[in-house]
């Protein structure tokens, strides 16, 4: 049995990634809060789709409930996450930190924590289920501003260490895409309140970053790979970026031409 459910699918790289994944024949079932957004994918795709705001337990439990009764689930991408301001460690905010870790962390655990029955019975002979979560380039380099984005996303990558250990023995794997700079939609107008000047100025003269479409591409190779075969740390990143605070910005040259 193949059916993938995908958080933070209202748009960006969850919403691209679904798009892709019905293309390539996937069942999917699309998870946000937005109810609008996912009515319009799930017209244009043909996808499911459920709406949850997963840093409430309730709704996590609803969205298992419903996973249950409607034939389970294979694979889980969890990509519903985000980042708030670019405080110093000094100035931050426990709100922002506390949304960040929410969302970023708290959620992954409850839902990967309230599927897991349903992944492990969904595994045929041979086979194996899926817990791919997105995290960031910003769970592996340390940046400043990064401060509660790093914190959240080096805590999930952790919690994912800790996962495929504790998984051990069980086909099950543990997948984490780690991006560098996807110029989505959202995700900088977010971090920036909507200030959209501050959010343009993120990728301003950044030759090609990466598009919601290149994750996509790489989330769905990375599942269907065949079941032995386990990515469990994919870091992407335009070729501009070469760390998490470097990037080339103007065309890129071939030094000497
Ligand atoms: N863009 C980048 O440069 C970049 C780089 C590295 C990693 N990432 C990571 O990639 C993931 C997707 O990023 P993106 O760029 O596609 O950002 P995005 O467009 O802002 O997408 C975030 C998604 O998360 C959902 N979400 C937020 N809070 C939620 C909640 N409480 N319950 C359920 N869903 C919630 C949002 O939907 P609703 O608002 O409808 O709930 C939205 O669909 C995130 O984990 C992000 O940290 C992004």
């Amino acid at each position: 049995m193949k059916r993938a459910v995908v958080t933070g699918a209202s748009s960006g790289i969850g919403a691209a990634t679904v798009r892709l994944l019905r293309q390539h024949g996937w069942p999917v079932l699309a998870v946000a809060r937005r109810e609008d957004k996912l009515r319009e994918l799930a017209e244009e795709t043909g996808a499911e789709y459920f709406v949850a705001d997963l840093t409430k337990p309730e709704d996590v439990e609803a969205l298992r409930a419903h996973v249950e009764s409607t034939g389970g689930v294979s694979t889980l991408v969890n990509n519903a996450g985000g980042a708030l301001g670019l405080d110093s460690v000094e100035n931050g905010s426990d709100d922002d930190w506390r949304w960040m870790f929410e969302i970023n962390v708290l959620a992954v655990r409850r839902v990967t924590s309230a599927l897991l029955p349903l992944l492990r019975a969904s595994v045929e002979p041979g086979g194996a289920a899926d817990i791919l979560t997105v995290s960031s380039i910003a769970a592996h380099i340390s940046y400043e501003g990064g401060g509660g984005y790093n914190a959240a996303k080096f805590a999930v990558h952790s919690m994912l260490d800790v996962l495929r250990l504790e998984l051990s023995g069980e086909p099950i794997r543990v997948l984490e895409i780690a991006p560098g700079m996807v110029k989505t939609e959202e995700f900088s107008l977010n971090r920036f309140k909507g200030d959209a000047a501050k959010a343009d100025s993120v990728y301003q003269n950044v030759p090609d970053p990466l598009s919601a479409e290149d994750v996509a591409t790489t989330i769905v190779s990375m599942l269907e790979l065949p079941p032995h075969v386990s990515l469990d740390l994919v870091v992407i990143k335009p070729v501009a970026q070469s760390t998490a605070y470097k990037v080339a910005r103007g065309e890129l040259k071939v030094k000497g031409q």
